[in-house]
């Protein structure tokens, strides 16, 4: 979804500037034209050398903005340019000067002088970052709708603290661009409740041993960040999630469970107050019939497993649905994936279907992308064509929403 966009990125005099290195070189890989802008304090962490290096692009300081050229002015030619601008790490001064409306260097003019949507990595020692002055300018600036937030986190900080204040890692601030380059910075999700299943369940036979299925909880994680990053209230329910995965985002509401019994209760808890469910969780659709809470010795397994069905958490839900609720479920097909979906559309009494091919190069379980079909229960059809995990669900939340 970066690629070809044009990522201004403000780099802020805080020892989490190292950590900007990394997300300019991957937005270099990922297509996009990425310039950078270092504050006189951000060159005392890093160098312009570095970042011009990893963007193969000059970097920009303070001393380029008092220059005389016959060209247009550095912050508005920049300004104008980005189609996304993130600053990172933000720090306790530059965030004042924002929250104020003020302008004495080359990265706060060209906030002022750009319209794009900014994404700010907040990064301070705990104290500075507690302090009410700055959750103040904080929350005042993120009630202006251009500016959106990632992190802190909290975790071991350079002052040798353990507490909040931690810059987002890389990676969460790529995810973040991703939906930003995508949406625009549109929240049209705001004020709605969503709940989304993810991860695949687990039904144990004794404490070592389970029936399980592949899925790694991308497809599931993507949907939450997407719903969650265009204003959404989710709770994001989730069986196993690959450990790489983890840990998820503390932008929403987190309830691990194991078996499709437990996300039964956990779903139909939260059900009722949703306006949008979303199960892209792969339950199991079979238990051992006995469950052991010792582990079984190798000559006590058994050599015919009995199983018995679990509980169709989606035909629940399709029985119970609001009039005020749209109800999504998910269908992973080997060969036709258009009809079995629709008999589930219907079987089920689902709003939308996701059906996607399992069996396909690059779609289906552990994969970074997916291929579908959106279905409704009008009969409106769409193909998205294989893309990442994050743009299928951006995709599927327009159809939602349309
Ligand atoms: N699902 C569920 N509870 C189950 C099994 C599935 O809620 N016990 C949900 C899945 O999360 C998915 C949808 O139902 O959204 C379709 O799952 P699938 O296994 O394809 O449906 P089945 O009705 O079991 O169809 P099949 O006969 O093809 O296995």
């Amino acid at each position: 979804m970066l690629k070809s966009k044009s990522i201004l990125i403000g780099v802020g005099g805080g020892i989490a500037a190292y950590k900007v290195c990394e997300v300019v070189s991957s937005l270099f890989q990922s297509g996009a034209e990425v310039r950078v802008i270092l504050t006189e304090t951000a060159q005392r962490f890093i160098k312009p050398l570095t970042v011009a290096t990893l963007s193969r692009h000059q970097a920009y300081t303070d001393k380029d903005f008092w220059q005389a050229t016959h060209s247009r002015p550095l912050h508005i030619a920049l300004g104008e340019e980005a189609d996304l601008f993130l600053i990172a790490p933000l720090t306790a001064n530059t965030l004042g000067k924002l929250a104020h409306g003020l302008a004495d260097n080359l990265l706060t003019n060209t906030v002022l002088a750009s319209r794009c949507p900014i994404l700010l990595a907040p990064a301070m020692n705990t104290e500075m970052w507690e302090q009410p002055i700055i959750q103040r300018n904080w929350e005042k600036l993120k009630t202006d709708p251009r500016y959106h937030g990632v992190g802190p986190g909290s975790g071991l900080l350079a002052c040798d603290r353990i507490g909040s204040g931690r810059m987002a890692e890389p990676k969460e601030i790529i995810n973040k661009l991703n939906s930003l380059a995508y949406t625009q910075g549109k929240r049209d999700l705001k004020g709605k409740r969503i709940l989304i299943t993810g991860g695949g369940t687990r039904e144990h036979l004794d404490p070592v041993r389970f029936l399980g299925n592949p899925s790694t909880g991308k497809m599931g994680l993507a949907l939450a960040q997407a719903a969650s990053d265009r204003g959404g209230m989710v709770t994001f329910i989730h069986g196993a999630i690959a450990s790489e995965l983890l840990p998820i985002s503390p932008d929403y509401k987190i309830i691990p469970v194991v078996t499709a019994e437990e996300m039964k209760a956990a779903v139909m808890t939260h059900s009722e107050q949703s306006d949008i469910i979303i199960m892209s969780a792969a339950v199991a659709d079979v238990k051992p019939s006995d469950y052991a809470n010792y582990k079984l010795p190798k000559k006590e397994l058994p050599t015919n497993l009995k199983l018995e069905t679990v509980v169709d958490i989606l035909s629940k839900l399709g029985n119970a649905k609001k009039p005020h609720q749209i109800l999504i479920g998910f269908a992973a097909q080997t060969g036709d994936i258009v009809n079995p979906a629709l008999d589930k559309l219907k079987r089920k009494n689902l709003d939308i279907i996701v059906t996607n091919p399992i069996d396909k190069k690059g779609a289906g379980f552990g994969t970074n992308t997916n291929q579908a079909i959106l279905i409704d229960n009008q009969g409106k059809q769409k193909i998205v064509d294989s893309c990442s995990k994050l743009e299928l669900s951006h995709q599927l939340l327009d159809f939602i929403v349309a």
